[in-house]
């Protein structure tokens, strides 16, 4: 039996089928006040065949932006040019989440209101490069936000929860993956902390836990989720137990129920840690990376999850469960478009109709 397209229950909806939108960063917003273009209603509309759309980052506060042209949820024109995006992929049937993505140390002073230093849990450099209006730039040593100002950025994650609402949003996904200011707390390498929200895993699990109780307060928890990103060591993110960690976290989570949990995993850890942790939460289980329809079916039909996540195929295949459906060619991604430009590698890969017309 086909698994991909039955539909399944996440959090408070019955999604259609259990295809997801991955969270994509377009960079496709004003950089001056991180409002969404006028063809980001499109290319949301047009993937609306997805059961699930998580939205691309989405700064909660000015201080969370991380890479220039970036969207914001944080002023009223955002959320009216996004109220045009959560009613566009209504009217097609499907459900959007949007996810919300503080960058941490992953930013640069460049890119932060009144070229202050970004913020993380510890103030220790990460290595590499960012691109920035002016071209690549080293990352810097970032500003360790005390306990007040920890508060503050719990506090924005709350109020991005509920203008996230606002703007038609069905609920939200806390970013926790890929190296930002989430895991930045949560990996001993980046969090050096000596007071409750570092040391033990017990305490760098804090922030996350903090953060996932204002927004559940805000949505409920069945409009909540989280995503995680164990050993992807992305953005110079390392810890020393990523086992125990996140066997700790998940459990965590649990006191939540959320509306899902989404694990992506890159490179080939030795850990399978979908094995290790979809048993260990208790909620609807979305799985990411890599996948093919395929190894999605494979997956979704050995009860390894309950929904499977497309990044890639499903930014050049609009209509991408329709292909699926039908077994047909993929078009392939163009990576020199993925982030800024136009509506060209944005909403012009073409669907089978088109391709079939011409
Ligand atoms: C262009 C691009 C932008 C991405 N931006 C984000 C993002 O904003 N937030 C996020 O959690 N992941 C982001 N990712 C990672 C995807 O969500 C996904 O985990 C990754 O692409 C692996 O899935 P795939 O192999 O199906 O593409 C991005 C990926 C791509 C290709």
């Amino acid at each position: 039996m086909n698994q991909l397209f039955t539909s399944v229950r996440v959090g408070r909806y019955e999604l259609s089928n259990r295809l997801v939108m991955a969270p994509m960063t377009r960079s496709r917003a004003g950089n001056g006040d991180g409002v969404i273009a006028d063809a980001v209603p499109d290319y949301y509309e047009q993937r609306s065949g997805a059961g699930l759309i998580i939205s691309e980052g989405v700064y909660p506060s000015a201080s969370g932006k991380g890479y220039v042209s970036t969207p914001g949820i944080e002023t009223d024109a955002q959320i009216a040019a996004w109220k045009k995006v959560t009613d566009a992929v209504h009217a097609e049937g499907s459900r959007i989440f949007m996810q919300v993505m503080h960058c941490g140390r992953i930013s640069h002073p460049s890119i932060q209101p009144g070229n202050a230093l970004p913020v993380a849990p510890s103030a220790i450099k990460p290595a590499g490069q960012t691109w920035t209006a002016t071209g690549q730039q080293e990352f810097v040593t970032p500003h360790a936000l005390t306990v007040a100002e920890i508060q503050d950025v719990i506090a924005d994650y709350r109020s991005a929860t509920r203008r996230a609402l606002e703007a038609g949003f069905d609920g939200v996904e806390l970013h926790a993956a890929s190296g930002y200011l989430p895991e930045q707390f949560l990996a001993s390498e980046s969090n050096h902390r000596t007071d409750e929200y570092g040391g033990t895993i017990r305490n760098r699990i804090r922030f996350v836990l903090e953060v996932l109780a204002a927004m559940v307060d805000e949505a409920g928890g069945d409009r909540v989720g989280i995503k995680i990103s164990p050993e992807m060591n992305f953005n110079d993110i390392v810890d020393e137990k990523p086992q125990a960690l996140y066997w700790e976290l998940v459990e965590e989570l649990n006191q939540f129920s959320l509306a899902y949990l989404h694990l992506t995993r890159q490179g080939t850890p030795e850990m399978d840690y979908h094995a290790l942790l979809r048993p260990r939460f208790k909620g609807p289980y979305l799985m990411g990376a890599g996948l093919t329809k395929e190894t999605a079916e494979a997956a979704l039909q050995a009860g390894k999850a309950d929904a499977a996540v497309f990044g890639e195929l499903f930014l050049a295949n609009p209509d991408l469960p329709e292909r699926f459906r039908l077994g047909a060619a993929l078009n392939t991604p163009d990576r020199t478009t993925y982030y800024g430009g136009d509506e060209k590698g944005y909403t012009d890969y073409p669907t089978l109709k088109v391709t079939e017309a011409a």
